[in-house]
């Protein structure tokens, strides 16, 4: 029997409907949530991280229209959002029996607001929730800032692959609703199967030319940005994917170890 150690980040874009305030794809979530008992039961440890979709972010950019920014008055709000999304991610893992149990990153990270190493986050509980049996379930989250600094929203891919290389982990699976990397949006013949570490930063500028993105720090490509800092110094972790979690058997087959079509990113 194998012992993978998993870390999943499952996408706002999945679990909600983005294009509709605080809208929960609940029936998408309960077939996610079999896939995801069906694979641990092959002795699997799992790390489940969620995003804020039409939840958290809809609270950051109320927040950011009304103070202008990430302020402490937007904390609130935005952990609350966040506390409400993965009460009903938590309630459907647990009716599945899975153990789950959640960690609000809140009471774990802070913002250091380094340009280099920005969140602090004191990840010994996780370890010990897993050696205990638990699947940890953490997201995307709002954290305080530390000293002077102003709180910032640290997100679940940040966790993933933080928690991921914390744990040791084998295998990190970004799960959104499209199928992988394309070097150009819209040709799905130009999805990028297996990208090397070392290819990454030319992946990168070509796609960024292609679909005319500037700012490479959220989506797809800075899923790519940041799966290169923490594949260059993690030991472990052998493979990231990127993968359509809508398609019924990716979660499965990726988190027991088997292989789909997405994007794998290999050291
Ligand atoms: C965002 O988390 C959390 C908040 C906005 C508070 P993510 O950045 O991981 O969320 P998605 O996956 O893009 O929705």
């Amino acid at each position: 029997m194998i012992c993978l150690k998993v870390v999943i980040k499952l996408g706002g874009s999945l679990i909600t409907d983005k294009s509709k305030p605080y809208s929960f794809r609940k029936e998408v979530v309960i077939r996610i949530a079999k896939e995801i008992k069906r694979a641990i039961d092959e002795k699997i440890d799992l790390v489940v991280i969620h995003g804020g979709g039409s939840f958290g972010h809809v609270e950051a950019k109320r927040a950011i229209d009304i103070y202008g920014r990430i302020s402490n008055e937007t904390i609130s709000p935005i952990a609350f959002s966040m506390q409400e999304l993965n009460y009903m991610m938590t309630s459907i893992l647990v009716s599945n029996r899975i153990k789950a149990v959640s960690f609000p990153p809140h009471s774990l990270c802070v913002n250091l607001c380094n340009i280099g190493e920005r969140f602090s986050c004191d990840l010994k509980i996780v370890k010990t929730a897993i050696e205990k049996g638990s699947v940890p379930i953490l997201f995307g989250d709002i954290v305080y800032g530390d000293n002077f600094c102003d709180p910032a929203i640290i997100s679940g891919d940040d966790l993933a692959l933080m928690i991921g290389s914390y744990i040791n982990a084998e295998r990190i699976i970004f799960f959104t609703d499209v199928d992988g990397v394309f070097l150009e949006l819209g040709h799905p013949e130009t999805i990028l199967k297996e990208i090397r570490l070392n290819e990454i930063d030319s992946v990168i500028k070509k796609a960024s030319i292609y679909n005319n993105v500037v700012d490479v720090t959220s989506g797809l490509l800075g899923k790519l940005k940041k799966t290169y800092q923490y594949l260059s110094t993690s030991s472990s972790i052998k493979e990231v994917w990127i993968s359509n979690g809508l398609i019924e058997g990716n979660i499965y087959n990726l988190i027991s170890g088997k292989t789909v079509n997405g994007t794998k990113i290999i050291p």
